[in-house]
C-alpha cells in the first residue's frame, strides 16, 4: 500500500468524469418529465435548492470519502473507521453499482440501436407504433446492442484512468454540450399548425417548462413534489452508489475539492435544464400536453421518434444528433458504473485492473443477458410495492427498485450516520480544506448530514419503496 494511488492528470479531467457520470439518462428523460408533471418553475425551484442543500452535502461527502482514504467504494469506509457498520455500508454501496451495470447496458444497447437507425436513414420506421416493443422483445438484435455497448465501456476502463475514463470524458463531455445547446435551441424555433390552423411554437412549450403553474397545487401534491425532485437529485448526482466515492479516490491531494463539487453540481444541473429545455417545446409542440404524459423509456424511444418523424426530412438529423448525444451521456455514465465495482474488487482483493475489469464484465453482461430475456422467454408480470395498480415490471424493474428505490436511500442514509455521528462532520470539512480552501457552507453541510438529511432520506425511503403505499398511506403521493 506503499505506492501511490493512479490519479486524475487534473482537477479539470475529475469534474469532466464526475459531470460525466452525473449526465445520464435520468437527466435526458426523467428530468423533463417531472418538470412537466410537478408545475414547471415550481419543480425546477424545488430541484434547485434541494442541489444546493441535499446535492451538495451528499456529493461533497462523497467526494472527501474517496479522496481522503484514497479507496473503492467496497474497502472506503471501513478505512474512515473500523468495524461492522462501515464493512455492511461498503458491501450496499457496492451492490448497487453491481446491479445498475446490467440494466444500464441493456438500455445504452437500445439507444445505440437508435441512433444507429437515425443515422442510416431509417429514423421514420422507428417512429411507427409497436417498432420499440417489438425491438426490445426481439431476441437477438438487444442482446447484440447490448453486447457491443458492454465492449465499449469495458474497453474504456481496461486502459485504465487516465486514458480511459479520463480522455473519454474530455472527448465526449464537450461534444454533448455543444449537441444538446445545439438541439435545444432548435427546439425553441420550432413551430407547427395543427388541422383546426392553431400554430403551437416552441416557445409556448418553453413557458410550460419555466413558469410555475399553480393550478391544484395542494400542500399533498406540493409534498409529491420535493419527493419527486428529491429521487432525481440522488440518482442524477450518481450519488449514494459508490461511484463519486471511486472517483473521489483518484484525486490528488492538492486539487481544489471544494471548487470541483460546485461545478460537478452546476454541469449536472444545467444540462438538466438544457434537457428540459430541448425535449418539452419539442413534445409539446407535436403532441400537447397530453405528449407530455410519457416517462422514461417511452418518451425517448416512443414520444421522441414520432416528433422526429413530424419534422420531416430534417427529424432524421435531428434524430442523428439527438441520439449521438444521448450515447455519449449514457457512456460515460456506464463507465463509472463499471468503475466503481472495478476499483473495489482491485482494492479488495488485490485483483489486477485487467482481470477486475473482464470478470465483472462477464458478469454484468450475464445479467444483462437476464434482463433481455425478461423481455421475451423469461417474461412475468409482476407489480412491484411502489408501483400502481395499472403498472407492472419485468426483471429490469426489479433490478431498477431494488438498487434505487431500496438500496441507495439506505445507503445514503447510513453515509449520513457514519459521517454525522459515528465519526464527525469535520472530517470531511477538514478533507475540503486540505489545501488552505475554504468550504463556504460548513454550517449546512453540519447541520444537513447530521440531522435534516437522514430524516428527510428516511421518508424518501419509506416511499420509494412502496412502504407508505403498502401501509395505505397515501400522503405522500
Ligand atoms: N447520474 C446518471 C443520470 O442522471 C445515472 C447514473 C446512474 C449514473 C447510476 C451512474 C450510475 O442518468
Amino acid at each position: 500500500m506503499t505506492e501511490r494511488r493512479i490519479s486524475f492528470s487534473g482537477r479539470f479531467g475529475f469534474v469532466l468524469a464526475a459531470a460525466g457520470s452525473a449526465v445520464g439518462l435520468g437527466n435526458i428523460w426523467r428530468f423533463p418529465y417531472l418538470a412537466a408533471k410537478d408545475g414547471g418553475g415550481i419543480f425546477l425551484l424545488v430541484y434547485l435548492v434541494l442541489a444546493l442543500t441535499f446535492g451538495f452535502t451528499l456529493l461533497t461527502a462523497e467526494v472527501a470519502i474517496g479522496r481522503k482514504t484514497h479507496q473503492g467504494p467496497l474497502t472506503a469506509y471501513d478505512h474512515l473507521k473500523k468495524g461492522k457498520f462501515s464493512k455492511i455500508l461498503g458491501v450496499l454501496a457496492c451492490v448497487v453499482p453491481f446491479l445498475i451495470l446490467p440494466y444500464y447496458c441493456d438500455i445504452g444497447g437500445w439507444v445505440l440501436k437508435y441512433f444507429v437507425a437515425f443515422l442510416t436513414g431509417h429514423g421514420m420506421e422507428a417512429a411507427e407504433d409497436g417498432y420499440f416493443t417489438g425491438f426490445i422483445t426481439g431476441e437477438v438484435e438487444p442482446i447484440i446492442y447490448m453486447i457491443i455497448f458492454l465492449a465499449i465501456i469495458a474497453v474504456i476502463i481496461y486502459i485504465g484512468v487516465q486514458k480511459g475514463i479520463e480522455l473519454s470524458s474530455r472527448i465526449l463531455m464537450p461534444i454533448l454540450l455543444v449537441l444538446i445547446i445545439g438541439v435545444a435551441v432548435f427546439s425553441m424555433f420550432i413551430s407547427h399548425t395543427d388541422e383546426s390552423g392553431v400554430t403551437t411554437t416552441g416557445f409556448d412549450g418553453l413557458k410550460v417548462l419555466f413558469i410555475p403553474n399553480f393550478d391544484g397545487m395542494t400542500f399533498q401534491k406540493f409534498i409529491q413534489v420535493v419527493v419527486d425532485a428529491m429521487g432525481q437529485l440522488f440518482f442524477s448526482l450518481s450519488i449514494a452508489m459508490g461511484i463519486m466515492i471511486a472517483y473521489g479516490s483518484y484525486v490528488k491531494k492538492e486539487a481544489n475539492l471544494v471548487k470541483s463539487i460546485n461545478q460537478i453540481e452546476i454541469f449536472d444541473t444545467a444540462v438538466a435544464f438544457l434537457a428540459g429545455t430541448m425535449i418539452i417545446p419539442a413534445v409539446y409542440v407535436f403532441q400537447g400536453s397530453e405528449g407530455m404524459q410519457a416517462s422514461g423509456p417511452s418518451l425517448m424511444f416512443v414520444s421522441l421518434p414520432k416528433v422526429f418523424a413530424e419534422m420531416g426530412w430534417i427529424g432524421n438529423i435531428v434524430g442523428t444528433v439527438f441520439f449521438a448525444m444521448v450515447l455519449f451521456a449514457a457512456i460515460t455514465s456506464a463507465i463509472s458504473i463499471l468503475e466503481a465495482v472495478v476499483t473495489s474488487l482491485i482494492d479488495k482483493f488485490n485483483m489486477s485492473r485487467k482481470k477486475a475489469t473482464i470478470s465483472e464484465s462477464l458478469v454484468g453482461m450475464v445479467l444483462a443477458l437476464l434482463v433481455c430475456f425478461g423481455y421475451n422467454i423469461l417474461y412475468f408480470e409482476l407489480r412491484l410495492p411502489n408501483m400502481s395498480e395499472t403498472q407492472n415490471g419485468q426483471i429490469l424493474d426489479v433490478m431498477d427498485y431494488v438498487s434505487n428505490s431500496v438500496l441507495m436511500p439506505i445507503v445514503a442514509i447510513m453515509t449520513c450516520i457514519l459521517i454525522g455521528w459515528i465519526l464527525t462532520p469535520k472530517t470531511v470539512i477538514d478533507e475540503c480544506q486540505l489545501n488552505g480552501e475554504k468550504l463556504g457552507r460548513r454550517g449546512l453541510f453540519t447541520i444537513m448530514i447530521k440531522f435534516v438529511a437522514p430524516v428527510f432520506l428516511f421518508l424518501l425511503f419509506l416511499q420509494s419503496s412502496g412502504i407508505f403505499r403498502m401501509l395505505g398511506i397515501s400522503y405522500f403521493g
